[in-house]
């Protein structure tokens, strides 16, 4: 329990944020007229903000991350003994919570034997894409080639954004890395095939065409998000990564799954692709890893990818990556305090029983309001998409659904939004990822305060 502390003015804090805080996806301008967001103290799935105004927080930190909530005593013991035990040694030797969380992790994911860690998903991800150029290296530099998905998004480093479907991310950013190319979304609600019942198994063959068109013999690996979250909570369908799966084989294609946000408990398994009974060469994982207290991510692949750099007799043919802080040894010792919440309070169960609590109230409210064109998710990880007519399927002007998180702000809930993803108008989601810990009273009070703003925003 985060016991509060006596009010305290924040007005001279502000002032200095205002004046020297350079804040993420944020456009300053406003923020010469109105002050900055500051968040002081959080307790449960409760924010306080610097008025001392309270919030409930529907989406973990508002990016998926704080996934067991604020005020997690025992995480942070775990970190601050660790840290007094041991704090940091390259990652070039082992330490103790590493080790320990390695043999944890990898027995939730059979298959998966090998974890490197680092600091972020952009970084996660950016070492999976590494260790493919490689392994291509290795063999004559052919398999060089990644394949990624419109809409799904990686990171925001140059190289990630290269593997970025997601146009308003990426735009002023290029010129990009070369090798990678794009396949089309899985959007069933956008699709022309959207309706057929194989279109899981046609959106595949997509990738096949292109990996041909390609050459398979250029092509290393491909890289998916198992749910697409930011770029509209866009679930695969059926049939779609068995056949993705079998393509890869195939081909000889890696397949990279990108569990930044799906990770660690978020859709009610250990990971998202465990859905749909698919064997992944390489996993990536950031944000719920150590529930935001410490700053950990993790590339995790098979003995196999592993065994390409450790058996390589060439003195240039082991993974020569280093990542600083991936040798901290508060993020292993907050992730297996994470971990061990999760298991104790089997919080996977809870996020199942919820989140089919949450679709069913979600599917309440698209009864209620027209505007909402479909409603999808899994676990506790919801998206509400908006649209001018359920006929056309025609987006909503961004500028509604930043009406209605800031509605929802006003009254006290944070809800997010697609934010500056996708190009072509398609802003008009509205995200919901609360606490793997929610119960149904936050459920609803999440659900009551986008139906009252619904109510109040569109005429
Ligand atoms: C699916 C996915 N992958 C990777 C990242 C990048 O993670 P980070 O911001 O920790 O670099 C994100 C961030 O939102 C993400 O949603």
């Amino acid at each position: 329990m985060n016991m509060p502390t006596a009010p305290t003015d924040f007005n001279e804090l502000v002032e200095l944020d205002r004046r020297h805080v350079w804040h993420h996806l944020t456009h300053h301008k406003p923020l010469e007229e109105k002050d900055p967001l500051v968040i002081t103290r959080g307790d449960g799935m409760r924010i306080w903000d610097q008025n001392g105004k309270e919030h409930l927080d529907a989406v973990s930190g508002a990016v998926w991350t704080v996934n067991l909530g604020y005020g997690q005593t025992r995480i942070a013991d775990a970190v601050r003994d660790q840290l007094m035990e041991m704090c940091y040694f390259a990652g070039s030797a082992g330490n103790l919570p590493g080790i320990r969380y390695a043999e944890r992790l990898t027995a939730k994911m059979p298959g998966l034997s090998r974890v490197y860690y680092c600091n972020s998903g952009t970084e996660a991800n950016e070492k999976g894409f590494k260790m493919v150029r490689q392994i291509a290296a290795k063999d004559g530099g052919r398999k060089h080639k990644i394949l990624y998905r419109d809409r799904d998004y990686h990171g925001s480093s140059i190289a990630t954004l290269s593997a970025c479907g997601q146009g308003e991310r990426k735009a002023q950013y290029g010129p990009f890395v070369p090798g990678f190319v794009e396949v089309p979304h899985v959007s069933r609600y956008h699709s022309e095939l959207g309706d057929d019942p194989d279109f899981g198994v046609k959106a595949a063959r997509e990738i096949e065409r292109i990996i041909e068109r390609e050459d398979p013999d250029t092509v290393g690996s491909i890289c998916l998000e198992p749910i697409t979250a930011g770029g509209g909570a866009i679930l695969p369908p059926e049939g779609y990564f068995e056949t993705v799966q079998e393509i890869c084989r195939k081909h000889g294609v890696l397949l990279h799954i990108d569990e930044v946000v799906c990770g660690i408990g978020r859709t009610g398994t250990w990971f998202g692709y465990q859905h749909y009974g698919i064997q992944p060469d390489i996993v990536t994982m950031a944000k719920g890893v150590a529930s935001g207290y410490a700053a950990i991510a993790v590339t995790a692949t098979t003995e196999d990818v592993f065994n390409r750099f450790k058996d390589d007799d060439d003195p240039m043919g082991y993974f020569r990556d280093i990542s600083t802080f991936g040798g901290c040894a508060a993020g292993p010792a907050a992730a297996l305090a994470t971990m061990d919440i999760i298991e104790e309070q089997n919080l996977l169960e809870n996020v199942t029983e919820m989140g089919e609590y949450m679709m069913e109230k979600l599917r309440g409210l698209q009864n209620k309001h027209e505007i909402i064109g479909d409603v999808r998710g899994k676990g506790l990880f919801a998206g509400i998409e908006l649209v001018l007519d359920r006929k056309s399927r025609k987006p909503v002007h961004e500028g509604v659904p930043i009406r209605i998180a800031a509605d929802c702000m006003d009254h006290g809930v944070v809800i997010g939004r697609t934010n500056r993803s996708i190009t072509g108008g398609m802003n008009n989601v509205l995200l919901l990822s609360p606490a793997l810990i929610a119960g149904q009273s936050e459920i609803d009070e999440i659900v009551e305060a986008v139906d009252a703003a619904l109510g109040r925003v569109v005429m």
